[in-house]
């Protein structure tokens, strides 16, 4: 059978981020010395990328505006044929810089934000005054004509604000927002006592976002991200491993997924050794969990294996110390305990966030 080649490229351009945010999804451990891809590397992967069925190319970081040649990737992706989503912080970016990437050929800007308050948003990025460029950057995009997307990460902090947080995007001018509950791999995994809410905030959180849906009906779209460590079943992780996404880390290793350094013992083939279509079809990460043959009980025999995939593959790796096994998320999960457990352990208060290093 032939192989589907990807849909999507994320291409994490830089680590370097001027936030440190306590969920960021970067290694806990980056890459200390490493050259990041050049503009020419990037140039060829964005080409190859194209060739491979490739639509959209998703610029990332860290914040990808800390690159100086960020312009003449994003006239790469476009002249490849690539939608191209710029994802960033807003800090750094200058009205004119927008300019020049509008010209460029950018077609989409997805901004994240904090929170609603600004004083609990710059606490929760480590930035003072981050709130307020975020806003002023929001006005420049909108504009400019580009589509702006709102994203913003929920954890027990902002988790009461949901629907403010749909509010606001409404009232800057995005035409789609992300409520996103946090995932917990990477940094977010580091600050779970501080991040993850309670079953009755979640709940609170699902219904806030509802009403704020049906109020802004027609105006703008409400994607969510969901909550699954208080779910039955897990999410449908990637759309599958190694099915529809190509993650290329700065250094140039491709990821099946961005936390899937967190699992021991896969090997990463880098674009600077080998081509992305080889990289697609023969390397050992993404091979490692495609399909269903690898899938142990009670998945294998699973009326959802073909619909959730077994779910993370990342969470299973770090709550059951088994990538290969059953997300432990899923009720029917023989670790499933281990999250129960833990969500009773969940602490009172707000305990300080470990913040990602810059
Ligand atoms: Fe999904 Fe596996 Fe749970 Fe079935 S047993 S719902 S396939 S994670
Ligand atoms: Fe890696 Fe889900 S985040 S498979």
């Amino acid at each position: 059978m032939t192989l589907p080649g990807p849909i999507g490229l994320l291409a994490e351009l830089t680590y370097r981020c001027p936030l440190a945010c306590p969920y960021c999804s970067n290694p806990l451990a980056l890459a200390a010395g490493a050259a990041e891809l050049d503009t020419v590397e990037w140039t060829r992967v964005l080409h190859e990328a194209a060739e491979l069925g490739v639509l959209q190319v998703h610029l990332s970081g860290g914040e990808p505006a800390a690159r100086r040649d960020l312009e003449q990737i994003v006239r790469a992706a476009a002249g490849a044929g690539l939608y191209t989503n710029l994802i960033t912080s807003g800090i750094g970016l200058t009205e004119a810089r927008l300019t020049a990437l509008t010209e460029a050929g950018l077609d989409h800007v997805q901004l994240s934000i904090q929170d609603t308050d600004a004083d609990v948003a710059d606490r929760i990025a480590g930035y003072c005054g981050a709130s307020e460029r975020k806003r002023r950057f929001a006005g420049w995009v909108v504009a400019s004509g580009l589509p702006l997307t709102i994203n913003a990460v929920i954890h027990r902090a902002n988790i009461a604000h949901c629907g403010e947080i749909v509010d606001e995007a409404v009232a800057l001018g995005a035409r789609r927002v992300e409520i996103a509950h946090t995932q917990y791999y990477g940094w977010a995994a580091a600050n779970r006592a501080a991040l993850l809410p309670d079953r009755a905030a979640v709940d609170r959180a699902l219904a806030d976002v509802e009403a704020a849906r049906a109020r802004h009906r027609g105006r703008i779209v409400v994607d969510t991200v969901a909550p699954d460590w208080h779910a039955r079943f897990p999410k449908p992780c990637m759309g599958g491993w190694g099915a529809r996404i190509v993650n290329i880390t700065p250094h140039g290793k491709a990821l099946p997924c961005h936390a899937a350094e967190s699992i021991p013992g896969l090997e990463f083939w880098t674009v600077r050794e080998y081509s992305l279509a080889d990289i697609w079809a023969y390397s050992p990460a993404f091979n490692a969990f495609r399909g269903t043959g690898w899938m142990p009980e009670p998945c294998q025999s699973c009326e959802r294996r073909d619909i959730d995939f077994g779910g993370c593959r990342c969470q299973a790796s770090v709550l059951a110390g088994d990538a290969a096994a059953t997300d432990p998320i899923c009720e029917r999960s023989p670790h499933h305990s281990l999250l129960l457990a833990m969500l009773e352990t969940a602490p009172d208060g707000l305990p300080a966030y470990l913040y990602r290093e810059r």
